[in-house]
Parts: structure tokens; sequence; C-alpha cells
């Protein structure tokens, strides 16, 4: 287990989520009720590592490829049988650290 800075606290936006790469591996970051969220970025349903750019609201990223939609604290999806890896994250003097 590795702990990962990877972005400054400021660059997590409650309306959108940030795609960054640890260890080659892509992982989608949200920001939810001012505590940052991080899951991987594939979508289980065909793979497509799009989270990032999907429609989120209230900790519900959508899939942008088929609409496949998930709640970013727990991974589990809301409308399919689909789950995502999750990841622990802290925040320390303003920058999110990754727990891998
Ligand atoms: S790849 Fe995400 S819903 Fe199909």
């Amino acid at each position: 287990m590795s702990d990962l800075v990877v972005c400054n606290f400021e660059e997590v936006k409650e309306t959108r989520g940030k795609r960054i790469v640890v260890d080659g591996e892509e992982i989608a970051l949200f920001k939810v009720d001012g505590k940052v969220c991080a899951i991987s970025n594939m979508c289980p349903h065909q793979k497509f590592q799009k989270l990032h750019e999907g429609m989120f609201e209230n900790g519900i990223v959508t899939c942008p490829m088929h609409g496949w939609a998930y709640d970013v604290r727990t991974g589990i999806s809301i409308n399919a049988s689909g789950r995502v890896k999750i990841f622990k994250t802290e925040v320390k003097n303003g920058r999110v650290i990754v727990i891998k």
C-alpha cells in the first residue's frame, strides 16, 4: 500500500470529475460534501475509462457512454449491477493523497 499526493484540493471540483493517473491506473476524483472521493476511471460495463467525464450530481456520476451510474462514495451502481473500485483518500496541507 502506498500514499501518493496526486493534486491540490482546489483542483477537485464539486461539479465534475478530475482524471489522474497513479502507477499507470486511471482514477477519477470527485468532491462530495467537501470530501474527495476516488474511484477507478474504468466503467465495469464496457471498460471505457470515461467516468471522469460523466455528469456528476449529488455524489452520483453517470458514465457518458451508456448511462450506468455510480455513487462515488461507495462505488456501487445505482441503476445496474456493476461496482467500481474505490480508493481511500486524505487531504493534508491542501494536497489530495490517494491510498493504493
Ligand atoms: S461503458 Fe459505462 S455505461 Fe457502458
